[in-house]
């Protein structure tokens, strides 16, 4: 396939920064996005320029590293990492437009890479347990109903990605959240600090700049991990548990 690549480039956080026009060509339909950006960084080291910096790590799906804005879709067309978005998705001929995520929370560095550091700074404010659980239990000795433990591992699937954010008109990380949320609150060992977990992480949120949501659902869409919208229902119910409580 040969491509028309519209890409974000800007040298810091300062810069203006703007879309540059690159030609790609001979991209198989078997790469992944990233190693079609992988052939014109190398095409741009051969010349002498200045290579497209973008996030990656795993590139298997699993560490969040690697968001990307394609042609307006957080992460590209297909339900997915960008790492797991293969060339296929796209045709001979095609523009694509490639943009860093955009939010008040998500500073830009350099061209495609954001520190997504406010995330890390939510988790910091309550997502964790410090209960005292003991020495390692036997499997049976802590009983979790089936239909909590499977929503638990539904909402601990969020690999924190971003693109919730990404995709929201309002730049909310409700989404992001409500998975921490429900994922520890699910489980016996997360009660103890279930209501000054809600309190912090939701202060926390507002202070980084992300926007409050109004269930227009463009996060659950763009979620490569398929979390549903209703975490934020179960972060909106254990907030106002939490502050009826006291807290
Ligand atoms: S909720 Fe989904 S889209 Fe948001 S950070 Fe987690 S995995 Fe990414
Ligand atoms: S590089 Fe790890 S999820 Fe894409």
């Amino acid at each position: 396939m040969d491509l028309t690549l519209k890409i974000w480039r800007q040298t810091g956080p300062d810069d203006k920064g703007g879309l540059v026009t690159y030609q790609v060509a001979d991209i198989s339909p078997d790469m992944s996005f990233l190693e079609m950006l992988d052939v014109l960084n190398e095409t741009l080291n051969a010349q002498g320029d200045e290579p497209i910096a973008f996030d990656s790590d795993c590139r298997e799906g699993i560490c969040g590293m690697c968001g990307l804005m394609i042609s307006g879709h957080a992460h590209g067309p297909e339900r997915t990492t960008t790492c797991q978005l293969h060339m296929r998705s796209f045709k001979d001929g095609d523009t694509i437009t490639v943009e860093p995520w955009r939010a008040e929370a998500f500073p830009v560095i350099r061209d495609l890479v954001v520190d997504r550091g406010s995330l890390d700074r939510m988790i910091q404010a309550g997502g964790y347990i410090s209960a005292n659980t003991g020495s390692a239990p036997d499997a049976h000795a802590t009983p979790v109903p089936k239909d909590k433990a499977d929503r638990a591992f539904m909402a601990a699937e969020c690999i924190g990605c971003g693109a919730c954010v990404a995709a929201c008109p309002n730049a909310s990380g409700m989404l992001f959240l409500g998975a921490k949320i429900t994922h520890l609150g699910e489980l016996p060992q997360g009660q103890p600090e279930r209501d000054a977990r809600v309190v912090s992480m939701v202060n926390q949120h507002d202070h980084e700049g992300f926007g409050g949501c109004t269930n227009i659902g463009a996060c659950t869409s763009a979620c490569p991990k398929g979390i549903p919208q209703d975490v934020i229902s179960q972060l909106n119910l254990d907030l106002r548990t939490a502050l009826k409580n006291g807290r």
